[in-house]
């Protein structure tokens, strides 16, 4: 499973980046809120950065405007793909963009059949919410496992790209469902190192290793 990190912070996509953890990066109109910055200066320094694909969303709602934005975007850098939200409009958008050869990430998606349609357009990456369903009590992991076997079914090519991921355990979830890839926010891909028994197992080494006065330098 490929690991993308959804984010606009510089610092934190660099620090993963160096450590081999990113292979692409996903930014929405509110992580770029969040960054303070303008959307094609920060979006451009991402991807001088990772070289794998770089999410930047358009922000328009009809398909003509959708889609001058989404060709503005795609001129940032080649690792572009253009991020339409899973609306008629979107979906026109994705089409006219996958056509001409732009990488295209349908996001916003909360069912079976609106990835069912997302792939139909041609788009490269499906992006399902987990965490959203899973706050109005739905299951964001059945979501996956569902667009899975329909994909499977069919021979689709789009990537399930799981989104809205909230902690460790969904990652390794939709790794085991068999999500292509997975997007999460730093903190998310670090806590994934986390483990009580770990910190446990390492501090009865450093006891042992203060009484016998162990030194390697
Ligand atoms: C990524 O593409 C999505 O925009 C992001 O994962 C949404 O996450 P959130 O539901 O935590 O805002």
């Amino acid at each position: 499973m490929k690991f993308f990190v959804d984010t606009a912070e510089i610092d934190q996509i660099k620090e993963l980046n160096d450590l081999g953890m990113v292979d692409g990066v996903t930014t929405n109109p509110s992580l770029i809120a969040k960054s303070g910055r303008d959307i094609l200066e920060v979006t451009k320094e991402i991807c001088s950065i990772v070289s794998g694909p770089v999410s930047a969303e358009v922000v328009a709602l009809d398909a003509d405007a959708m889609l001058a934005e989404g060709r503005k975007l795609a001129k940032i850098a080649d690792n572009i793909a253009v991020k339409v939200p899973l609306t008629w409009a979107g979906l026109k958008t994705c089409k006219t963009l996958s056509d001409d050869g732009i990488m295209v990430n349908v996001t916003l998606c909360f069912s079976a059949n609106q990835a069912l349609l997302a792939a139909k357009a041609g788009a490269t990456f499906i992006s399902p919410f987990i965490g959203r369903l899973d706050d109005l009590n739905l299951d964001g992991l059945e979501l996956i496992e569902d667009i899975r076997t329909i994909y499977d079914n069919y021979g689709f090519e789009t990537n399930i790209l799981a989104a809205s991921i909230r902690s460790a355990n969904h990652m390794s979830e939709c790794a085991k469902i068999g999500a292509d890839v997975a997007t999460a926010p730093p903190n998310v891909i670090k806590a994934m190192a986390n483990h009580v028994l770990t910190d446990k197992g390492l501090d009865g080494f450093m006891a042992d290793v203060a009484k016998a006065g162990i030194k390697i330098l």
